[in-house]
């Protein structure tokens, strides 16, 4: 079996059962990501299809996170959200110059999601998995169910 561009490992764990399965689901994107790159021509569909699924997935993961922290009044939030955003807005602009025959580097692009990806979780989503973690021993976060989290209700 071909060898992952990334692998899950367990301290990426942000100790938050929801948000663990969704960064687990973004890294096999991610993969796909990269096994998609690995094709002939230019701008190649199969990548671009892929590139697609993955800021969709992205927007859908962000939308969580960015749903937990407003319910639990995350002091962080101005700051977290603001990385996604930055993130986003970075990704469209290298999709918007893929598409559009200004570059083709698709492996540097999913260089860039895969780096990125690890830094914020490591950083970013670590440090509001240990503030949601802090408030389920007080028992504040009993209210909020792992359902009512899911950005899709
Ligand atoms: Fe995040």
């Amino acid at each position: 079996m071909a060898e992952k561009f990334m692998e899950w490992e367990d301290r990426f764990s942000v100790g938050i059962p929801l948000i663990d399965k969704q960064h687990q689901r973004l890294i096999e994107i991610i993969n796909n990501l990269y096994d998609a790159c690995r094709q002939n021509g230019a701008v190649y569909t199969g990548f671009v299809t892929a590139l697609h699924e993955t800021v969709d997935y992205v927007g859908y993961h962000f939308g969580t996170e960015e749903k937990i922290m407003r319910r639990v009044n995350y002091p962080g939030y101005a700051f977290h959200k603001k990385e996604h955003e930055t993130f986003v807005k970075e990704v469209l602009k290298q999709m918007h110059d893929y598409e559009n025959e200004k570059a083709y580097a698709p492996h540097a692009l999913v260089r860039y999601l895969r780096d990125w990806v690890l830094s914020h979780v490591a950083l970013t989503d670590l440090k509001l998995g240990s503030y949601l973690l802090d408030m389920k021993k007080t028992g504040a976060l009993e209210q909020v169910s792992e359902k009512s989290m899911d950005s899709k209700s």
